[in-house]
């Protein structure tokens, strides 16, 4: 069932996605892509800014059928389902004698938007196929268009309205939306969800990681209202390195292509009318004064685009991010990333994290660690999150799943690879938080794996200049008399704009001290993020600083390694591994373990460990150096 397969039956708007005018290399991939899934038609161009449209949610609870044996989509001959026995169908016995064999109302329930597997015990561990049903009513307004929008659903989503299959997206992490205008019918519309989230080699991430493989409609579900011809997607961000100089584009969606659209940032006395071209296309530049978006000071002008039949306005910053040789300039200035690591975990309930109260709590904690910065790992984390970030001033690395082993020679694995960081970049590219696309993770050197990665670099460099490309590498260890010197000399650094490193001395390798007499090189004149770097500690549990599991051992190797931190002379950015403990399904160990990775700072229930204090005090120090050396660089 991989293999790329976001489609839809019939193709449902003239309008051409953005890439087709900006960006070859998009573009062309965007049309390999559809005539790879030509057979099924095309999943609906994504929709900008959701928040800011006339929508209608259907979030709540869901009838389900947990299906292990793919009952409901093939037969016992393994051939697709297509009569009413396929439960996309929704169908009732017709009379007494009629044998169908599900029933949706008679089924259990689960909350939209939520993973299944901490909503009963029963799917703690299940990996497989679940259908969901909702029933809603929408009375659409003639001249007006229908999207249905999911937020993300992981991993592979079949989407049904009314019997008939809109289409379906792979890729657990990233939006999605369906055109049902002409589908949708003023009363009792049946919208039918088959998730599977089986792992496979083939897929994006591969089927060995360290975190819970949550499934399910894991983020919100939106019936999206729009006019005939809408502002489907715009992009409104300050020219790459300047200050005041806005480089911006609009694209139509819908039959009238060619209008005059006009965007306003009321507060910067700015307003400018364009044309949009046959393609519903038109780019545009501003120039203004404007207060630039930073940490300190998360400032969000509300910008306004208007195609007098629609109107769309949403909060945007502007900063402007580059890197100048060993340095990350935020607004021109070097800056230092005083960062964590976190996974899309709620800090308020068991499970996937989603909501906007997920995000405020989990961004307060990294804050009051001393954080301007969090590595999202290792996936994309919700547009809550990301717009949290915006708010509260917290810049972001953002990252899509090529994580470990990936099938690098697999063409089917690359287009999901590039679709999957296609979805993200349309969805993010106004969002000031989000200064770096990581395009791998702790990936083995080898020439397909470099090329595949390339790819995705000019893929990110191309679709967004605005915003820096990195990866978390690996690194290589030579000792002479005692000392160590650890290369950051992946080959794939050059391509990057800035280089990322997981290391676990003192945890994987080594003891914490082993740290004292390590010293780190590169080949590359580039800054470097430590994106990894830390230890398990189970919360409570004390014991000499030698004892592993202890908070004092964690503590211990912090203190150790943020020393070795600070000698590295092009270190920029440190992201610890983790902000909370987190469930993984490869860490069995009872007691200790029990299902979850104990690296974090703050443990599962919300307690600060010792070492959360070890590195707040590190971030302190450098916020004072900062403040003192009036140079956002010093450590
Ligand atoms: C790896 C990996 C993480 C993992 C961590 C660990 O570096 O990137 O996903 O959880 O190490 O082992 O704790």
């Amino acid at each position: 069932m991989s293999g790329n397969l976001n489609v839809c039956l019939k193709p449902l708007s003239s309008s051409i996605t953005r890439s087709k005018l900006k960006f070859r290399h998009e573009w062309l991939t965007a049309v390999l892509w559809l005539i790879a899934s030509a057979a099924f038609g095309q999943i609906a161009p994504l929709i900008a800014n959701i928040p800011g449209r006339h929508d209608t949610s259907l979030n709540g609870e869901w009838r389900v059928i947990v299906d292990p044996y793919d009952v409901g989509s093939i037969d016992y001959r393994a051939h697709p389902l297509k009569n009413n026995s396929a439960f996309y169908k929704n169908h009732k016995p017709q009379s007494p004698s009629d044998l169908v064999e599900y029933d949706f109302d008679t089924s259990g329930m689960l909350s939209v938007p939520r993973d299944w597997n901490t909503q009963r015990d029963s799917l703690l561990f299940y990996e497989g196929a679940v259908w969901y049903r909702q029933l809603f009513d929408y009375s659409l307004p003639t001249g007006h268009r229908l999207f249905l929008h999911f937020g993300a659903a992981n991993y592979l989503a079949s989407v049904y309205l009314n019997g008939e299959e809109l289409g379906r997206h792979e890729g657990g992490f990233t939006p999605f939306d369906f055109e049902i205008t002409g589908r949708v019918k003023p009363a009792g519309n049946v919208l039918v969800v088959l998730v599977d989230n089986r792992r496979g080699k083939e897929k994006v991430p591969t089927d060995n990681t360290d975190w819970w493989n949550y499934g399910g409609i894991t983020r919100p579900v939106t019936l999206v209202e729009v006019p005939e011809t809408f502002i489907q997607d715009y992009v409104v961000q300050l020219a790459p390195g300047s200050k005041g100089h806005i480089k911006g584009s609009v694209q139509l969606n819908g039959s009238r292509l060619q209008q005059k659209v006009t965007i306003r940032i009321p507060e910067a006395k700015l307003q400018q009318a364009v044309e949009t071209d046959a393609t519903g296309h038109a780019e545009f530049t501003l120039t203004a004064s404007l207060t630039l978006w930073s940490p300190e000071n998360p400032k969000l002008y509300k910008v306004e685009i208007d195609s007098g039949a629609d109107q769309v306005s949403e909060d945007i910053g502007f900063r402007s991010i580059q890197v100048r040789g060993q340095d990350i300039l935020l607004n021109g200035k070097p800056v230092f990333l005083r960062g964590v690591s976190l996974h899309e975990e709620s800090p308020l309930h068991p499970g996937r994290a989603w909501s906007t109260e997920d995000a405020r709590v989990l961004l307060t904690w990294a804050k009051e660690l001393g954080c301007n910065f969090v590595r999202l790992a290792h996936y994309p984390h919700s547009e809550n999150m990301i717009r949290m970030a915006d708010e509260m001033g917290v810049m972001v690395w953002e990252e899509s799943p090529i994580y470990w082993t990936i099938q690098w020679e697999n063409p089917a694995t690359l287009q999901n690879a590039e679709n999957q960081l296609r979805e993200v970049v349309e969805r993010d590219n106004n969002r000031a938080s989000v200064i770096i696309y990581s395009v791998a993770n702790e990936t083995p050197v080898s020439d397909a794996r470099n090329r595949f990665l390339r790819t995705l670099i000019q893929q990110a460099h191309g679709s967004d200049p605005t915003r820096l490309v990195s990866a978390a590498l690996e690194s290589h260890e030579t000792t002479q008399e005692g000392h160590a010197t650890i290369q950051i000399d992946d080959p794939i650094a050059g391509d990057l704009d800035i280089m990322g490193n997981n290391e676990y001395i003192g945890w994987y390798t080594h003891t914490p001290a082993y740290t004292d007499t390590t010293t780190w090189v590169s080949p590359y004149n580039k800054p470097l993020i430590m994106s990894e770097f830390g230890g398990d500690a189970l919360f409570g549990y004390h014991g000499d600083p030698q004892t592993r599991w202890t908070e004092e051992y964690q503590a211990n190797l912090y203190e150790h390694q943020i020393a070795m931190l600070k000698r590295i002379p092009f270190l920029r950015g440190t992201t610890p591994w983790v902000l909370k403990d987190f469930r993984s399904p490869r860490r069995t160990l009872p007691r200790f373990e029990d299902f979850f990775n104990r690296k974090g700072l703050v443990s599962d229930g919300g307690e600060r460990k010792k070492a959360f204090f070890v590195l707040q005090k590190f971030y302190q120090e450098l916020e004072t150096e900062k403040a003192n050396a009036g140079t956002a660089t010093g450590h």
